[in-house]
């Protein structure tokens, strides 16, 4: 590689170096598959990268290769944490507690370094929703706002829900929301909707990555159906990847073209993201 190529690809790493990325889209779309793989070929190119997983059914880790025995307990159940931040007795209902609590110290303490990146379990709230006025609630929006505005690494989030709950600041935080949808018509809807919220809210850029195509034609059904949402790419379906997730082992080696359709995605995100870093700092 040529001393220009070797510092272009330096310059695009320094430029992401602390981009702020989160998965979103209809449940079973594949979320939590595109995450592992970006968070990995990120990692590889030479990014400090931090994974988290902000889904109440978390399996971040199990796509990872993890078993189940030495995945990190979610934050969000380790109660006597919550109630020592928050200020809240163990089990009180209805108490003061602090919306602000302390948490700048826990990723550090509670990532799990596997696969040259670092990993972390928050889960979320099932119940009333991620943003309820609770002490769990008010833990998990700390966490979130301190990993999207204060980490240095890249943050990739796998998440359930919307990007409402966040908050404001945070989701202007986010440097791009990243939608996987299937060929359907409700993962569409879906999409189009989280989309829509997550610009009123003010989030850096919307894309998408088209996934378990299995004709072209879907990949047009789907570009021509998404509104304003910029499509990064496009995934075939594959039974490598289905296997790997029946064998709960790591979907990063269970299929080299769809790894290679990812390298693609994760170029055309790096565009996206460092050509809206440019505009900014020319403005
Ligand atoms: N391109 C693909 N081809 C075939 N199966 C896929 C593909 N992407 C994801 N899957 C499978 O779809 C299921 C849901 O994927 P997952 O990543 O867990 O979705 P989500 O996190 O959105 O719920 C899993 O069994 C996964 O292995
Ligand atoms: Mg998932």
């Amino acid at each position: 590689m040529g001393a220009r190529a070797t510092k272009g690809k330096a310059v695009i790493i320094s430029a992401m170096q602390g981009t702020k990325i989160a998965i979103g889209g209809k449940g079973g779309v594949g979320k939590t598959t595109v995450c592992a793989i970006l968070a990995q070929l990120f990692a590889e190119s030479g990014l400090d990268v931090l994974a988290i997983d902000a889904d109440p059914n978390s399996n971040l880790t199990s796509a990872f290769g993890i078993s189940s025995e030495q995945s990190p307990e979610p934050l969000i159940k380790m109660k006597e944490l919550i109630a020592e931040r928050t200020g809240t007795s163990k089990d009180s209902v209805g108490a003061y507690f602090r919306i602000n609590p302390k948490v700048s110290d826990l990723p550090e303490r509670y990532w799990l370094e596997s696969n040259g990146l670092k990993l972390l379990v928050l889960g979320a709230i099932t119940q009333g929703g991620a943003g309820c006025a609770c002490p769990e609630g008010a833990f998990l929006k700390a966490l979130l706002t301190h990993t999207i505005l204060q980490r240095q690494e890249l943050v990739i989030v796998d998440l359930a829900a919307g990007v409402e709950f966040m908050g404001r600041a945070s989701v202007q935080g986010i440097d791009a929301l990243v939608l996987v949808v299937e060929p359907g018509g409700r993962s569409i809807e879906t999409s189009n909707n989280m989309a829509k919220m997550a610009k009123e809210l003010g989030i850096g850029s919307v894309a998408a990555v088209a996934n378990k195509i299995t004709e072209p034609s879907q990949t047009y059904d789907i570009k021509s159906q998404l509104k304003n949402i910029v499509l990064l790419g496009s995934l075939p379906y594959s039974q490598a990847v289905q296997k790997s997730d029946m064998n709960r082992s790591a979907v990063f080696i269970s299929d080299p073209d769809i790894i290679q359709h990812l390298r693609k995605v994760k170029d055309a995100l790096t565009d996206l993201i460092s050509t809206k870093e440019n505009i900014k700092s020319d403005c």
